[in-house]
């Protein structure tokens, strides 16, 4: 495996391989990998045996009183565990190889933004499509996976391949979980033993959701306000948002418009003492 850390000796490595007639898949990472980051690894090589991970915890999507600072990293732990999963590159730029000097040029979209996380992160996903369409330009990948569990990302980085003409195929991939049903995710170390229960709280709540919902409760107001009251039962908790939304647009569903042919998103965030959280189901009312 190799570890690539400029622009340069990325985009040769990836022109000699497209030059053999070989296709490049892609997993972006932030690392601190577990078990979701590996899973995403392995569907990779399912496409292409020349896999590319980049390492890259990107300034730009993180907000100013966001964790850009505290982001749990581990490097020499990453590096091993791509190794044994086949990956052939492990792609790590330093942060002036990726924003020089002088950078002024960002992605991005005009609607998608505007829902979710957006509302509370308004600069994060600028700083998503700007990276993803840069790691794209320099890995120049055939294929590229994403979780699900950021599902707002994945459409946001769908439309942006569509809108900008990119002949990339994008691959998202299922929320992997603890046992208990916990999503997995980078900052999950943050949380304390108690925490950690309490978290449970957002997986629970989804699958309250889904069995409001398909037992033809059609009130998305109701949904919500139940699975508002069940989160505030936990202490520690506060919610930033709940929503059941279509999951193309991410427009939210209003009072008695779910449209049982079609399938519906419920997303949350929510804070766990000073950890932000996200989570969500695609569910289809017609089973
Ligand atoms: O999902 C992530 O880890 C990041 O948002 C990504 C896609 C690697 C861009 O920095």
């Amino acid at each position: 495996m190799e570890i690539l850390k400029t622009v340069s000796e990325m985009q040769a490595w990836s022109d000699n391989i497209h030059q053999k007639q070989n296709q490049i898949c892609l997993v972006p990472t932030m690392g601190y990998f577990h078990e979701g980051h590996l899973s995403l690894m392995e569907k990779g090589k399912e496409f292409c045996p020349d896999l590319v991970v980049s390492l890259f915890v990107n300034p730009t999507q993180f907000g100013e009183n966001e964790d850009l600072d505290s982001y749990p990293a581990n490097i020499e732990r990453d590096v091993k565990l791509a190794e044994k999963k086949g990956v052939s590159v492990v792609f790590m730029p330093d942060k002036k190889e990726i924003y020089p000097d002088g950078f002024q040029t960002y992605v991005e979209l005009t609607k998608l933004p505007g829902h979710l996380c957006g509302l509370s992160r308004p600069v994060h996903f600028r700083g998503v499509a700007t990276v993803v369409t840069k790691l794209f330009n320099i890995v120049k990948p055939d294929v590229a996976i994403f979780g699900s569990k950021d599902f707002q990302q994945l459409q946001i980085i769908r439309r942006m391949v569509k809108d900008l003409n990119y002949n990339i195929k994008i691959v998202g991939c299922p929320i992997v979980r603890e046992d208990d049903g916990l999503a997995m995710s980078s900052r999950n170390a943050y949380l304390s033993p108690e925490q950690r229960q309490i978290a449970l709280c957002l997986s629970k709540s989804l699958e309250k959701a889904e069995d409001m919902i398909l037992n033809g409760e059609k009130i998305t107001s109701t949904v919500k306000k139940e699975l508002a009251s069940y989160i505030k039962s936990f202490s520690f908790t506060e919610i930033d948002y709940i929503s059941i939304c279509d999951p193309e647009t991410l427009d939210e569903i209003g009072d008695g418009d779910i449209n049982t042919a079609d399938p519906l998103l419920i997303a949350m965030a929510v804070y766990v003492g000073r950890t932000r959280l996200i989570d969500n189901r695609i569910i289809n009312p017609v089973q």
